[in-house]
């Protein structure tokens, strides 16, 4: 390895996945379905054709499955491109952006490589006050970012307290609501934040088909806002951003409501069971409504020693130091074998 090789700012989670339990990356194990694999090779023949320029085939289906506008969407090469495409239309050298200590990496990774200057909600707590954030926000804001649920933390917040917020935001600030793990929420006083898009223009959802989705190895998300938004990032995206297999996988998949709906339920009834069976005095569990829990150490060593012992089990899970949260590792929730094994090895660990 050379000592100058290009690096990455993003500290991803672990990339063995051939042989092991993979609960590092917050992806669907389940992989995609039968009908999105079948679509994939029925037209890998025709990767020598470009893609669609903007993706229209698969914003139709988006705006068919939730009932939205197609000009109001953007595509991206995963969502994380939306938000790269977001920073680069809304904001310039010097302005202030929002979010919280314990958010996203890319909110802050993407801040630093604009020039913007960060201003940081210290969500100690987890599972922070929307009415403290809107304190912290003025009329030199230029964008807020908050996921719902928050990736790490996994804490949430519904549709009134939301609501109540944009209220309370200058209208100039770009409040963008970043839901790629939307689709784990069935409780009605959840919002994503697609119907609220016409009452509050400065609204920006984004989205992602990486989670529940299971199409993160193809890179594909998406944007939702205002016209007037839209038609500006678009000044500001690549033409034939988003690969035509990338394309026609998600359009199969949104195309498969039932297979989500089961992942779902998978996923809920894989989390609870892994929180029922995990009972090891050496950390808490810290339950949330998406497809990953934590567990809380009482020290960082500990955390690291666990993290070790479980690759050695092959299984990968996300060590959180990076995060600045070195006592918590984040456990994506898998298929019922692999959290059969994990709770059994977990379990077994002792320092
Ligand atoms: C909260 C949140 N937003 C956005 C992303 C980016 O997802 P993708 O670019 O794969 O759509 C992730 C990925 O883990 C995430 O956790």
């Amino acid at each position: 390895m050379t000592k100058n090789k290009p690096k990455n700012n993003y500290q991803g989670g672990a990339e063995e996945f051939k042989g092991f339990t993979r609960l590092s990356s917050n992806e669907n194990n389940d992989g995609p379905s039968h009908r999105v694999k079948t679509a994939i090779k029925k037209n890998i023949n025709f990767s020598n054709i470009y893609p669609e320029l903007d993706g229209e085939t698969l914003r139709n289906q988006i705006a068919k499955t939730y009932s939205l506008n197609s000009e109001q969407i953007v595509l991206g090469a995963g969502s994380d491109e939306v938000l790269q495409m977001i920073y680069a239309a809304f904001s310039k050298p010097g302005d202030e952006v929002i979010f919280t200590k314990y958010a996203f990496a890319m909110y802050s990774i993407y801040a630093k490589n604009f020039k913007c200057k960060p201003k940081i909600f210290n969500d100690a707590q987890f599972q922070f006050s929307l009415k403290d954030l809107a304190k912290l926000a003025s009329s030199n804001t230029k964008i807020i970012f908050l996921a719902n649920p928050n990736n790490p933390t996994g804490s949430i917040f519904y549709k009134d307290e939301l609501i109540q917020f944009i209220k309370k935001i200058n209208k100039n600030t770009l409040i963008v609501l970043d839901s790629a793990y939307c689709e784990y929420l069935q409780d009605k006083k959840y919002e994503n934040g697609l119907s609220l898009i016409k009452k509050f223009p400065n609204l920006f959802v984004t989205r992602s088909f990486s989670k529940i989705y299971a199409l993160g190895g193809l890179r594909i998300g998406w944007g939702y806002s205002s016209l007037k938004n839209i038609s500006r990032i678009y000044q500001f995206k690549k033409p034939f951003n988003v690969s035509r297999l990338s394309c026609i996988a998600a359009t199969e998949a949104l195309k498969d409501q039932p297979w989500i709906f089961k992942s779902i339920k998978n996923n809920e009834e894989n989390r609870k069971f892994t929180i029922n069976g995990l009972n090891n005095s050496l950390f808490k569990t810290i339950d949330t409504m998406a497809n990953f829990i934590l567990l809380e150490f009482k020290h960082r060593n500990i955390a690291n020693r666990f993290v070790q012992y479980l690759y050695k089990n092959k299984i990968t899970v996300r060590h959180l130091a990076s995060y600045g949260l070195p006592r918590h590792i984040r456990m994506t929730i898998g298929n019922p074998n692999e959290m059969k094994k994990t709770i059994k090895v977990c379990n077994r660990f002792n320092v």
